[in-house]
């Protein structure tokens, strides 16, 4: 075992570091206040590489290991939550559950552009009464023959209102639980396919989250992801991968919050010398440093066994559920170090406050990722 990244690894860190801090710092108060959907930073995203890290090249990905994408994904997300939240979704939802699950067919149609960026997609599971409880589809994809008939409705949808392509999970078969559940790729413009309003939210907010409106939407049978009735399975799988994601995005907010606290506290005084100097103000930093260690650990060690075809559900759902704490504790914490300042916009940790505490909802709530691991516990 060693700690030590590759030059390769130090390389795509300094890559997505710069990139935040030179691309995504300025403008992202405004259009987290304006909730702006960053369409121009998305697009450099694919450009640079960020949309598709995992993709085989041949479909016109990066190539590159989780270890990678996790290491990406902190350093954007130090910066803007936003843009992290789409570049996570493409990425370990969408391109990862179609380049692992998806036909020749289908990856040629949506998978290359999806992972350059070109376009980005959507992964609608979640329904108003079926969040936590996801086999609880109410969306349904009657079967016709040659094609589904898809009717119902889903909700909090992030890239819903951006996305091009959408994998919705739907009930094929009542009767067969969640064995009857299919995953349809269905495009923008399909008739019968609305996009609802767009959700005013207290965090991520220049991402685009809607809710999707379904009325007899046609989709082909060709655009079913695997055999009838895997569209369970495949959410599950996929949302395993896809917490590795929400947990680097919420390493990220942790360690974004810490360096700002740390930096505030070497230059701010009070009674007489820099409050780093005071020890009420050194504790909290230590405590910091030491819970964003671990969740980084955590977070490298699901990607490692990502990357090494080793079974990782346990390890995603323990790496999101600390890290998402870590990012909401310390997150409150920078702001009490920043004092006033820490309350308004400008010293960047209020919106990482705010941000922080969807990590603990969204792929996943935190009691969802302790059925999970305690499920490995007990090994059942
Ligand atoms: N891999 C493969 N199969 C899996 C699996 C996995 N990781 N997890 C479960 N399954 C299979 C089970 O083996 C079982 O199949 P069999 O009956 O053939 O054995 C089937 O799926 C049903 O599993 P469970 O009995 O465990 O299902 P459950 O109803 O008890 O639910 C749950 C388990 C963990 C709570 C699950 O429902 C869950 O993860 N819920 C949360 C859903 C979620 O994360 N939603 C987020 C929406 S997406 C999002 O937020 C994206 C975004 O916008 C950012």
């Amino acid at each position: 075992m060693h700690f030590q990244l590759s030059e390769e690894h130090l390389m795509i860190q300094k890559a997505a570091r710069d990139f935040a801090q030179n691309e995504l710092l300025p403008g992202v108060i405004d259009r987290d206040e304006h909730q702006k959907f960053p369409k121009e930073q998305v697009k450099r995203m694919g450009e640079l590489g960020f949309l598709g890290m995992m993709v085989d090249p041949k479909y016109g990905g990066g190539g590159l290991d989780a270890i990678s994408y996790v290491l990406a994904m902190e350093e954007i997300s130090k910066v803007d939550s936003s843009c992290s939240v789409i570049m996570s979704v493409n990425n370990s939802l969408v391109c990862w559950g179609l380049e692992q699950y998806g036909n020749e067919e289908q990856k040629q149609k949506y998978l290359t552009r999806l992972a350059k960026g070109e376009i980005i997609g959507a992964f609608c599971l979640s329904e108003p009464e079926a969040g936590s409880d996801a086999t609880s589809q109410r969306t349904t994809a009657i079967d016709k023959g040659d094609h589904y008939l898809l009717n119902g409705t889903k909700n909090w949808i992030t890239n819903g209102g951006s996305a091009s392509v959408y994998l919705v999970m739907a009930q094929t078969d009542v009767a067969k639980g969640h064995k009857g559940i299919n995953c349809l790729i269905v495009e923008k413009g399909m008739p019968g396919f609305v996009v609802g309003n767009k959700e005013n939210k207290l965090g991520i907010r220049a991402s685009d989250t809607h809710s999707l409106m379904f009325t007899d939407v046609k989709v082909p049978k060709a655009n079913r992801i695997g055999e009838d009735g895997f569209g369970f399975k495949f959410a599950m799988k996929t949302l395993s991968g896809g917490r590795i994601g929400i947990a680097s995005q919420a390493l990220g907010i942790a360690s974004g919050a810490y360096e700002l606290a740390l930096k505030y506290s070497q230059e701010r005084k009070a009674f007489g010398k820099e409050i780093s100097k005071h020890q009420a103000i050194q504790f909290k930093l230590a405590d910091m440093a030491t819970q964003i260690d671990a969740a980084r650990l955590l977070c490298l060690k699901a990607a490692w066994l990502k990357d090494q075809h080793k079974n990782y559900d346990m390890a995603s759902s323990m790496a999101k559920l600390y890290a998402s704490k870590v990012a909401m504790d310390t997150a409150v914490e920078a702001v009490q170090i920043h004092g006033g300042y820490g309350y308004v916009k400008e010293f960047h940790v209020e919106r990482l406050m705010r941000d922080a505490k969807i990590t603990q909802i969204y792929e996943g709530t935190s009691e969802v990722q302790k059925i999970v691991i305690s499920r490995g516990v007990l090994n059942n």
